[in-house]
């Protein structure tokens, strides 16, 4: 590796800050850990942080504070209009994104329902590179439909292209001539595209979108909530950028795009989130939605607090070794288990590591929902809490039957500079024991599905005892280990 501030020795990922408040963990014995995953109804969500050991469900509102965030906290202006906190993080996102307006929300998820309802009528089609579940819940909510337009390297988990969260122009420029430019609102680009493994966009990608877009007079909206780990992955992997800095390259990508919105509890580790952009009609028209939905302009249902260690984690976002910290603990990770035969989506993308559940189960059938049933057997095995990405983040089809999802993962979630490296090798460690015990993991079957977004309060069972299987396994295996 070249890059001596981020390697050592065995192409360790190195840690650039160090750790001064520490949480204490319990590792709860496997015996509980079993019994906390049924009384959580199967699902990871509904597990209790308490019965957790380390917890990689996500990365959202999850990220470590620095100093510097920590104390701009204490500085904050706490005014419900005009606040000096408000000014201050307009500005810092105007130098960042150079973008004339600023609106504020609660979360990314806000932002999406804005923009939906101000963009989006029943016949829109909002092409993409790929969904987010919630991106695309607004958007059906509000009468639209979504096409989703990856490279075809992006759809396959074993594929090594760099830039696996490119959009492919050719599909484009054909949706565009088979629907017509005015029933598009908007494109949708991801960055550090999430549900496909965290894959970045290259700018080359996103400049020609860019291009084809303005030929057409459509507007391009950048869902900005993963984009510090692309905008990394694109100095490391772009070869035009290598010599860039990171606020030149945020800066280039921000110019090809008309929105930009972010979940601010994942980019700028804090939390809330708001939309940039320059276009004052459009402007205008989201506006008369934030006090209704989010809080006075000027907070738009953020803390104070929240909106000062905001500005404070943009600008350090900006900073290589800060943003490096995700990525290449992914890198690392990816790594170990790739060494080791588990299969994992490669190459490493942003946010952390998927473990691809479609060939770890290649026995449990997709409706059974084999990503789920991996984060529930790699709870018991580990006490490590990962999120389902696959077919139970779907949504059924109106005649009931399952959408079958492209790609069954469950994440393991990295959020940055809270892990250390001995962690992600318990980790590791525990996978490979899992992976040579996969047989005995079975499906699992819903008990109480709600309509929408059903992983998140949706209750299972196992098909069979398998969990009660496992458990046996792992005392055989490793006696009065925890
Ligand atoms: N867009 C992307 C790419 C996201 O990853 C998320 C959230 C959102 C939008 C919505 O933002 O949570 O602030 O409302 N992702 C979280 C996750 C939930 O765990 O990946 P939000």
């Amino acid at each position: 590796m070249s890059d001596v501030r981020f390697y050592y020795g065995d192409e360790l990922p190195l840690e650039m800050h160090k750790a001064r408040i520490v949480q204490r963990l319990e590792l709860k014995p496997v015996e509980d850990r079993a019994r906390a995953m049924a009384g959580a109804g199967y699902n990871t969500f509904l597990l209790n942080n308490s019965d957790v050991f380390l917890d990689m469900l996500t990365d959202s509102g999850t990220n470590a504070m620095s100093d510097e965030q920590l104390a701009a906290m204490m500085r904050a202006d706490d005014a419900y209009a005009g606040s000096e906190t408000f000014v201050r993080l307009e500005s810092v996102l105007r130098r960042i994104f150079g973008k004339e307006y600023f609106l504020p929300a609660h979360q990314g998820r806000a932002c999406e329902s804005i923009l939906s309802q101000v963009l989006v009528e029943p016949g829109s089609v909002v092409p993409m590179n790929y969904h987010f579940t919630t991106s695309k819940a607004h958007i059906v909510l509000n009468g639209g439909t979504i096409e989703e337009l990856l490279i075809d390297e992006g759809w396959d988990v074993e594929s090594e292209h760099p830039f696996k969260g490119n959009m492919d122009t050719g599909k484009l420029e054909a949706l565009v001539q088979r629907v017509g430019a005015d029933r598009i609102p908007f494109v949708r680009l991801e960055a550090g595209t999430n549900l496909i493994g965290g894959q970045p966009f290259s700018l080359e990608n996103l400049r020609e979108v860019g291009t084809l877009c303005r030929r057409h007079g459509i507007m391009i909206v950048l869902d900005a909530s993963l984009l510090g780990d692309n905008l990394y992955l694109i100095k490391r992997r772009e070869s035009a950028c290598a010599d860039w800095s990171i606020e030149e390259i945020m800066r280039a990508v921000a110019e090809e795009c008309d929105v930009i919105y972010f979940s601010a509890r994942k980019l700028g580790a804090a939390r809330g989130g708001g939309m940039c952009l320059d276009d004052a009609d459009l402007y205008l028209k989201m506006r008369e939605l934030i006090p209704l939905y989010e809080g006075f302009l000027t907070y738009g249902g953020m803390s104070v607090r929240e909106m000062e260690a905001l500005a404070v984690g943009l600008e350090e976002t900006l900073d290589e070794d800060a943003i490096s910290q995700g990525p290449e603990f992914t890198a690392h990770m990816v790594e170990q288990l790739r060494k080791r035969g588990i299969p994992v989506v490669v190459p490493a993308g942003g946010l952390g590591c998927h473990v691809d559940a479609l060939r770890f189960l290649d026995h449990v059938p997709q409706e059974e929902y084999p990503a789920g049933a991996l984060a529930t057997a790699f709870f018991i095995a580990s006490g490590v809490r990962g999120m389902e990405r696959g077919t139970m983040s779907e949504q059924r089809e109106e005649d009931g039957s399952e959408t079958l999802a492209h790609m069954e993962l469950l994440r393991l979630a990295l959020p940055r500079r809270v892990f250390t490296v001995s962690q992600v090798g318990y980790v590791v460690d525990r996978l490979q024991w899992l992976y040579e015990n996969r047989e005995l993991i079975g499906g699992l079957r819903f008990v109480e599905e709600p309509d929408i977004l059903r992983f998140f309060f949706g209750k299972l069972e196992p098909m069979t005892d398998w969990p009660a299987r496992l458990v046996a396994r792992f005392r055989e295996d490793f006696g009065d280990t925890l």
